[in-house]
């Protein structure tokens, strides 16, 4: 990483060190108020890191008050927030034709796509606005959450 903070096209738009679920969300929150529709938003790190935590943050700060559940079985789940917020999860994508059958084009072109192991199939679902990185950190309950915008 340059001195200014730039990597690889993509430029740290922030980060936090949570100690909570409640904190990763309000990391969320920050970035749902600068989603714009046709945006996707890619969130990185390890099994039970918080991505599905955060992605929970971006649709209560949306206004969606119901349940958030995890998109790992159903791989999609679909928010009638405004944008209109498309949450999935490719853990269980093994190819690029189940991927295709998802549609994310159609997805992105509705609202904003937020995709969790996106970084586990090589192709077929687009280039990402916003990368969401979580790290666990050894502390309990300690996440090092970073949100980078590409430049
Ligand atoms: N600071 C924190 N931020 C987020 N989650 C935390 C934090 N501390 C503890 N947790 C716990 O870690 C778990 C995160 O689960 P979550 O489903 O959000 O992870 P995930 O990255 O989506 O996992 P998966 O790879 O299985 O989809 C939850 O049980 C949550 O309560
Ligand atoms: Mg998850």
């Amino acid at each position: 990483m340059s001195a200014d903070g730039v990597a690889d096209g993509w430029v740290c738009a922030g980060s936090w060190r949570t100690a909570s679920p409640e904190d990763t969300m309000d990391a969320g929150r920050w970035l749902a108020g600068r989603l714009r529709r046709g945006e996707a938003v890619s969130l990185v790190g390890p099994l039970g890191a918080g991505k599905t935590t955060f992605a929970r943050g971006i649709i209560a700060g949306l206004g969606h008050h119901g349940r958030v559940r995890s998109p790992s079985f159903t791989l999609v789940n679909r928010y009638e927030t405004d944008p209109v917020i498309i949450h999935a999860d490719l853990y269980r994508v093994l190819d690029s034709s189940e991927l295709l059958a998802l549609d994310f084009d159609e997805s992105r072109e509705e609202g904003v796509l937020l995709v969790e192991w996106a970084d586990r199939v090589e192709t077929g679902w687009g280039v990402a606005d916003w990368r969401v990185t979580i790290e666990v950190l050894e502390g309990e309950n300690e996440r090092l959450v970073t949100i980078e915008a590409r430049r």
